[in-house]
């Protein structure tokens, strides 16, 4: 007997579910929501502020009484959070405006949650805004004269995270997102939190976030690019994933409640291992250089911007993640819907 005397016709066998939208609807695997949406912010002294990013199109400056219209636009959108970043008045070696109460963060939070107290306000947790230098802590005082360039001082940063993340709660921030990579921040931020009255307060961590040239976009928009140096000495290394699954694993115990892999589109696999692994509430960050990346692409008609970036972001949550931090978020939603 031959085989095709024993087997059905095989040619159409997986063409036969996709051949209207209305069969690979039914058969889809996974769905975008603008409820898997956080939408970062960047916020800036000011009034009446809403000043495109050049590098980041599409994305704003914005001054904090311009806040309850976005609130609204984000409401509309079903979109439930954003990603707080200030920009502050000044810069000092140590990073003072990130833990003052009347920093921009700070008042940004305020006023968001005077205007949409459903939204969930998160704020990201680190100095490298804040400092002269552009790193993301303290630098380490010199030791016998002499400065040791780039090193950051990994525990006096943690008392300044600490005091960053109190302030950003008194001001009713929902969550906090420490994204500096220091050893222990996790640990020093939950401490504080609790000592504060602040136990019921959950940290979104930046646990296995990776030494990247994707963040460039951001560093012009925040304005914090190192000033000498690099963030090699405390962020991660891109050639590994079982780092980043100690990363994470550290991270849980010092009492994350939702951890994240950033960026996220160079580092699925990171996020496809996270996910198996772990259990917790799993964020990934589609950071601005793949943000400005799809959009240059668009720009220059090399690329369907719109069935790119729906794309990405199928494929990070495909991935693994809960959450999705994207720039993408206000139009993607829009097109969603
Ligand atoms: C702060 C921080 C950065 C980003 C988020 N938080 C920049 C960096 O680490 O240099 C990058 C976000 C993006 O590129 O969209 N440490």
């Amino acid at each position: 007997m031959t085989t095709s005397a024993i087997l059905p016709p095989l040619f159409a066998r997986f063409r036969r579910l996709r051949r209207t939208e209305g069969l690979r609807g039914l058969v889809r695997e996974t769905r975008l929501s603008p409820a898997d949406f956080v939408y970062p912010l960047f916020v800036a002294h000011g009034h009446g502020l809403r000043q495109e990013i050049e590098s980041m199109p599409g994305q704003y400056h914005l001054s904090p009484d311009g806040l309850a219209r976005e609130a609204e636009d984000l409401r509309a959108l079903g979109i439930p959070a954003v990603l707080l970043f200030g920009l502050p008045a000044a810069k000092d070696d140590e990073g003072s405006e990130a833990y003052t109460d009347d920093g921009i963060v700070q008042e940004a939070v305020r006023a968001l949650k005077h205007a949409a107290p459903d939204l969930v306000v998160i704020t990201d947790v680190c100095l490298c805004e804040y400092t002269s230098h552009g790193h993301c802590g303290v630098l380490s005082l010199p030791k016998g004269g002499i400065v040791v360039d780039g090193e950051v001082d990994n525990d006096r940063t943690l008392e300044l995270l600490a005091r960053t993340a109190i302030s950003h709660a008194r001001a009713g921030a929902d969550m906090v997102a420490p994204s500096d990579m220091m050893d222990g921040r996790v640990a020093a931020i939950r401490r504080a939190l609790d000592e504060n009255g602040f136990a019921h307060l959950p940290i979104m961590a930046y646990s296995a976030k990776y030494a990247s040239a994707f963040y460039g976009p951001f560093r012009v928009a925040a304005d914090s690019a190192p000033q000498f140096g690099d963030r090699r000495g405390y962020q991660m290394d891109p050639p590994n994933v079982r780092e980043a699954l100690r990363e994470i694993e550290a991270d849980i115990a010092e009492g994350a409640d939702i951890v994240m892999v950033k960026p996220a589109l160079a580092y699925l696999d990171v996020l496809a291992r996270a996910r198996e692994r772990f259990d917790l509430p799993l964020a990934a960050y589609n950071v601005s250089g793949e943000y400005a990346m799809v959009k240059a692409a668009d720009r220059l008609g090399w690329l369907d911007g719109r069935r790119t970036a729906l794309e990405v972001l199928t494929a990070i949550k495909r991935a693994g993640a809960d959450i999705i931090i994207t720039y993408h978020a206000k139009e993607a939603s829009a097109w969603l819907t």
